[in-house]
């Protein structure tokens, strides 16, 4: 394997998409041809590609591929519903991160938009909004590498919780993106990453993207937070979201929750780094988030190997919502949004 910077979970090839299989990181680095937009559905619901931006990045090229399956549909008519139910479709792979729905909404719309014009004209634009979408995400991400590096100082020591970097984006990633622009400035900087059971994203991903650039880092398990900070260990906490509601409450891979409350009860800082198609204005505040629930063998097996007594009951919510009063702030590309959340996210939209 002989992967350093610049890492690009997602590529397009004209007619099909090359994803990073992310289940087999960091044992394997091999790339996966997505030709149909089912095969692009069931890599979102497996996890080959995963992380909010970058599983609507997925999505936008998925729904091209869906267009492209319908070229010889007789009518518009026919093209249009047929696209919009294959757009439910993937929309329904991953129900916590907002951003799949906000691509494939947008992709929607533009086709909408191409109604008078023919369903060939529909596609090239589908196709052209998709790389533009991706290409976006790079950018965006950048800017709020940015923004975030001015609240990390001289030699910090960094907590993260699963993996919100290149590999969770189109590239650059958001809050290992403010890490990346942060260590650029200052090679001091320390990363902790925790493991974040079970599908281990800190481990499998964010160790190996640190190592790819050599961002010092260190792994540590989901339960040590506590112990660490009580022993001032770290200076900043730093994730991703996968969805936000209007009132800053943010969604992010589970076990977010208990490091920001750890971090509250000892005074740290807790900051979300998240683009603003992660915000979700049309839900009040967490409550209204839908946590997805993934299948029990994630939990009860490792590397294939069960871990457990077989019959034992599993509960395995993939995500948690972090309470807006435990955010420091939520680091964006048009700046770093503060509390009061409702009015800070309100004044950007
Ligand atoms: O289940 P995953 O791996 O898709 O969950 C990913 C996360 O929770 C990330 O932290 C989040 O999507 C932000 S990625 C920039």
């Amino acid at each position: 394997m002989k992967v350093k910077g610049n890492i690009k979970p997602i590529e397009w090839c004209g007619s099909y998409v090359d994803l990073i299989d992310q289940t087999k990181l960091p044992y394997e680095y091999t790339t996966v041809k997505i030709d149909t937009y089912e095969k692009m559905g069931t890599a979102i619901k497996d996890m080959l590609v995963r992380g909010a931006p970058a599983i609507g990045v997925s999505a936008a090229f998925g729904l091209t591929l869906g267009a492209m399956s319908l070229e010889n549909e007789q009518s518009w008519d026919d093209f249009y519903s047929k696209l919009t139910k294959i757009a439910d479709y993937l929309k329904s792979t991953r129900p916590t991160a907002v951003n799949l729905k906000w691509a494939v909404d947008i992709q929607i719309k533009l086709v909408e938009s191409y109604k008078d014009k023919s369903i060939k004209e529909a596609i090239k634009a589908l196709e052209e909004n998709s790389i533009k979408i991706l290409n976006d995400d790079i950018t965006i991400n950048k800017n709020i590498g940015d923004n975030g590096a001015v609240i990390i100082h001289k030699g910090a020591r960094i907590l993260t919780h699963c993996n919100a970097g290149s590999l969770a984006t189109a590239g650059y990633g958001t809050a290992l993106g403010v890490i990346r622009s942060a260590f650029a400035n200052d090679p001091t900087i320390q990363v902790y990453a925790d493991e974040t059971r079970p599908r281990q994203q800190g481990a499998r991903l964010t160790a190996w993207e640190c190592i790819q650039e050599n961002i010092p880092v260190t792994l540590v398990t989901d339960g040590m937070c506590g112990y660490m900070m009580s022993k001032n260990m770290i200076d900043v906490v730093l994730v991703g979201a996968d969805r936000i509601a209007a009132n800053g409450d943010a969604a992010n891979k589970i076990g977010t929750f208990t490091v920001a409350i750890v971090a509250k009860a000892f005074g740290i800082p807790f900051y979300v780094a998240a683009p603003l198609s992660t915000i979700d204005t049309s839900i009040e505040s967490g409550e209204g988030i839908p946590i997805e629930e993934r299948n029990k063998e994630e939990i009860t097996h490792i590397n294939g190997k069960l871990v457990c007594p077989e019959c034992v009951n599993v509960f395995n919510p993939g995500f948690d919502v972090t309470p807006a009063d435990y955010i420091t702030g939520i680091i964006t590309e048009v700046g770093i949004l503060k509390p009061d959340y409702k009015k800070s996210i309100k004044d950007v939209f």
